[in-house]
């Protein structure tokens, strides 16, 4: 693998928790939390493959539709996943941030991803964004109200008034469990990201899977409108 060519930000829609379950006839929340092992397995390959920002969609504006059991089950398994898993961060030197609206969601839960991000702050290896009650619209209009307040409206002042503006533009996105949509995911900074479906579920994704996408990732031809 071009370790020159590693794409600075990754982001992943981990579709398929639901379906990975049903298929084996359990509740869908053991398919969370699955996902969740998945998503620590990810977490280490992409450390290891030297990408830098890793945006994972957690929990989306739309989710809070989903049967009240689901969403509880959801909002504790990221919250006491946070509250559990300090030392897993450490270990890998992950920084944890959060993109999403803070104001529709539950007090408990947004402290511990403050005190997530606040401990992890000086790791320095790959940065974790965590999208937790996160729409791409959402994001664009809440950038656009705070940008719009201190001038006219560009995409470099909106750009600045993201949830986090530091993050480089989307570089691969990735779906799994066989859906090819975009779903709200990231809007503004995919503007130009190459796209990865895979028709694994989430919870059966190894560091293989990475690997593969990066891999395919590495062969396309990025143009951003030039010839
Ligand atoms: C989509 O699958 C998955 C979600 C809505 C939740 C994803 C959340 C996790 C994997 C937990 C991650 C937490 C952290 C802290 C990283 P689905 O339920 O829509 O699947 P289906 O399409 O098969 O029904």
């Amino acid at each position: 693998m071009a370790p020159d060519l590693v794409p600075a930000h990754v982001g992943i829609i981990m579709d398929g928790n639901g379906r990975w379950a049903r298929e084996r006839n359990l509740p869908r929340t053991h398919g969370h939390g699955e996902g969740l092992k998945a998503a620590k397995r990810i977490v280490r390959a992409a450390s290891d493959l030297g990408i830098r920002c890793l945006s994972l969609y957690a929990f989306s504006t739309e989710n809070w539709k989903r049967a009240t059991d689901e969403v509880s089950y959801l909002m504790d398994l990221i919250k006491t996943h946070l509250k559990q898993e300090f030392r897993f961060y450490r270990e890998n030197g992950v920084r944890v941030v959060h993109s999403g609206n803070r104001s529709g969601l539950p007090a408990d839960i947004l402290a511990e991803i403050d005190e997530t991000a606040r401990e992890t702050a000086g790791f320095t290896g790959l940065t974790v964004n965590l999208l937790v009650n996160y729409g791409g619209r959402d994001e664009i209009i809440r950038a656009a109200n705070k940008a719009s307040e201190t001038g006219a409206l560009t995409e470099k002042s909106l750009s600045a008034a993201l949830d986090n503006p530091e993050f480089p533009e989307l570089d691969l996105l990735i779906r799994t469990g066989r859906e090819y949509r975009i779903s709200n995911f990231l809007l503004w900074q995919s503007a130009y990201a190459e796209l990865w479906f895979s028709d694994k579920y989430w919870p059966d994704w190894e560091a293989s899977d990475l690997a593969e996408a990066v891999a395919g990732y590495q062969k396309r031809n990025r143009r951003f409108g030039s010839v």
